[in-house]
């Protein structure tokens, strides 16, 4: 694995809770993507906040080695970033242990996903979804890592990363690296395709609002005829008045590359209808090859348990320093 030391470090990760979806895509893979090369990257299937809700455990471990393979399939370079499952490196736990001590019950009442997530899981609101931010913190914090690239719902939790840093360094010296979040310019928020005033998610009960990339052309090609859109029949982009067209004008401007201007221009006049179905259309290219990759990668699993293996190793020694570090700066007792 070839990583030059100089690059600063770039954390993300997502929970390999079942298929991923459009929204994990371009709110998240699609930079991680761009960004590689430039930053000494880690992205994550971070498997242990994924338990925080009920998982089949049989369905949960096919499932990481899914979304491992998804992550290969879009273009992620497993031999130049360390691609790996977060219960691989014990580190994050034991800082998050140590973090759950420098942060708030009253900070953490205030994260919008802990209420959201408390609210629909009413049978199982337990201490792990509580102090979710927390670990996450870890995640970040004990890679010292500058940039988070994530989608707008993870916003709060990177503020709450930076928050945590700084009382820590505040308290006992420069510890860790205050990390700065990083949205996409456009596709930090992609919407549900039945509301799409709502954020577009694995668990709407919906089956029709979300896109998987894992779909078939056929799906993906009826969910988008049922697309929700607006009133009127104009074409342009305004998230407050044409939330429908404005996120298949987003959809469109992420898997083509192209300006939203000059969509719109080359949508103008054409109606609904055409532009649904010029996002399936392009949506369909755009995963075709991505889906037979992630077929290949998901056959071989020798591959990806190597994968798993090395990148593993990998960051348990970049972990370590910091872990190190912490515990020397609170005094714990070194063996
Ligand atoms: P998760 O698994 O819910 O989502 C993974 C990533 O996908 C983004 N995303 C979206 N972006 C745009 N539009 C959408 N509709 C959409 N849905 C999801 C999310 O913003 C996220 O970037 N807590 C995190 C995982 C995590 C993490 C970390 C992230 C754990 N530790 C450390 C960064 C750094 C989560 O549950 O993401």
């Amino acid at each position: 694995m070839k990583i030059t030391g100089k690059k600063l470090v770039l954390f993300s990760g997502i929970q390999p809770s079942g298929n991923l979806t459009l929204g994990n895509y371009i709110g998240a893979l699609k930079n991680w993507v761009d960004l590689q090369g430039k930053y000494d990257c880690l992205f994550s299937l971070v498997d242990l906040h994924t338990i925080t809700a009920r998982q089949d455990p049989k369905e949960f471990h096919q499932n990481c080695y899914d979304a491992l393979a998804v992550y290969l399939a879009v273009g992620l370079d497993p031999e130049k970033n360390t691609i790996f499952l977060q219960s691989h490196v014990p580190a994050h736990s034991q800082l998050a242990w140590v973090l759950n001590c420098y942060a708030y019950v009253g900070e953490l009442n205030r994260m919008t996903q802990f209420k959201d997530k408390s609210e629909k899981n009413k049978d199982n609101i337990n201490v792990g979804l509580f102090t979710y931010p927390v670990l996450m913190a870890a995640d970040i914090l004990i890679y010292q890592t500058c940039l988070v690239p994530v989608g707008a719902d993870q916003k709060q939790h990177v503020e709450i990363a930076r928050d945590i840093a700084l009382r820590f360094n505040n308290l006992y010296g420069e510890v860790f690296t205050v990390p700065e979040v990083y949205h996409p310019p456009l596709g930090a928020r992609i919407m549900s395709l039945q509301e799409p005033t709502k954020k577009m998610s694995k668990s709407d009960d919906d089956s029709n609002a979300t896109i998987f990339l894992l779909d078939t052309p056929d799906v993906i090609a009826n969910k988008l005829k049922r697309a929700v859109t607006d009133s009127g029949k104009d074409i342009y982009f305004d998230i407050k008045n044409k939330p429908g067209v404005t996120n298949l004008l987003t959809i469109l401007a992420a898997v083509t590359n192209e300006s939203v201007d000059n969509l719109v221009s080359e949508m103008q006049g054409q109606g609904y209808g055409k532009l649904k179905s010029a996002v399936a259309e392009r949506l369909i290219e755009f995963l075709r090859p991505v889906q037979v990759r992630y077929k290949e990668l998901r056959n071989d699993q020798t591959y990806l348990d190597s994968v798993l293996k090395r990148c593993a190793k990998r960051a348990v020694e970049l972990s370590q320093p910091t872990l190190k570090r912490v515990y020397e700066v609170l005094g714990f007792v070194s063996w």
